[in-house]
């Protein structure tokens, strides 16, 4: 998918001319760095491997002949957090897109505990303590973009994957409370919510997903939703997935992803009964 011109400069003119991306790599993350180029918009690219992140920042300078700042660094350190903050304090940065993330599955007590609080650092303190610093400077220039990586597991307890989806219901729910405390100020927040993306994800969470969508197939979806919604389903078959669970209660949601989230995580856990 492809952004229309019209689009481009909107981007351009209301989120420019700087935009952070972390996760900047892969999957999402880098499909939103794509098409953020293509509209014109300079980058400053996180993730923790230089190697992957090098050749990115190449092909989008060659491609579309903007500038582009690799930031290496560990966002589940804070001391990686606040690198990534100082090597954009000399930019204008209009827009923060937040895409480093990743999941675990399986028993949540045979886990083990130190990655579980690595994804929460990831997932949680990093988001927040990005969107803290990047909502106050787009505050104060009355202007700018924060774009959070939800999911569709954000929604409801998900088992056998207890500890992401927990995750992402804080994610969720501080993008939904951030989008009308900051409207006023003129800066949009918006929660992208995609449901299964074929990605680095999958491999780093140990899941088998059987159907999924592409990268191209949510990433435009995204950045057109950016300042019209609040929460967005990105892709045909996160919308599926959402609305058919729409008017099951939240219960018996649970019930229907232990299901779900079971055949994704059958090969490498122990059936229980009554699974
Ligand atoms: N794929 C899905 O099915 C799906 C569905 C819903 C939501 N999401 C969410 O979408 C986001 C992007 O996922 P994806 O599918 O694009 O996964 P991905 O292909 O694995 O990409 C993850 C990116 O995050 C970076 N990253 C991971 N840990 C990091 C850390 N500690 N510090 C800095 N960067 C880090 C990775 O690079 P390095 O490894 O080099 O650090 C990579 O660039 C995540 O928040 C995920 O939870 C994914």
């Amino acid at each position: 998918m492809v952004l229309k011109t019209s689009e481009k400069n909107r981007l351009r003119e209301q989120y420019g001319p700087w935009a952070v991306v972390t996760g900047a790599s892969s999957g999402i993350g880098l499909e939103l760095a794509q098409q953020l180029a293509s509209a014109g918009l300079h980058l400053v690219l996180n993730a923790r491997q230089i190697e992957r992140l090098a050749p990115v920042a190449e092909q989008l300078r060659d491609t579309y002949g903007i500038d582009v700042r690799i930031v290496a660094t560990d966002v589940s350190e804070s001391v990686g957090v606040q690198q990534l903050i100082d090597s954009t304090s000399d930019l204008s940065v209009g827009l923060l897109v937040q895409s480093a993330g990743f999941g675990t599955s399986g028993l949540f007590l045979q886990s083990s505990l130190s990655e579980e609080i690595n994804m929460l650092r990831v997932n949680g303190e990093a988001v927040l303590a990005l969107t803290h610093h990047y909502g106050q400077r787009f505050v104060a220039q009355h202007r700018g973009g924060i774009i959070l990586l939800s999911s569709m597991v954000a929604f409801q307890g998900v088992p056998y994957a207890a500890n992401y989806a927990a995750t992402k219901a804080y994610v969720q729910s501080l993008a939904e409370a951030l989008a009308l405390e900051l409207k006023p100020e003129g800066v949009d927040v918006l929660a992208a919510a995609p449901g299964p993306v074929r990605s680095g994800f999958e491999q780093r969470a140990n899941m088998a997903m059987n159907m999924a969508l592409t990268p191209e197939q949510v990433g435009v979806p995204i950045l057109r939703a950016l300042g019209r919604q609040t929460t967005v389903l990105p892709g045909w078959l996160t919308k599926v997935l959402v609305y058919a669970l729409r008017t099951v209660p939240r219960w018996g949601k649970v019930r229907i992803m232990q299901q779900v989230m079971g055949g994704m995580t059958q090969h490498q856990r122990q059936l229980q009964p009554n699974v």
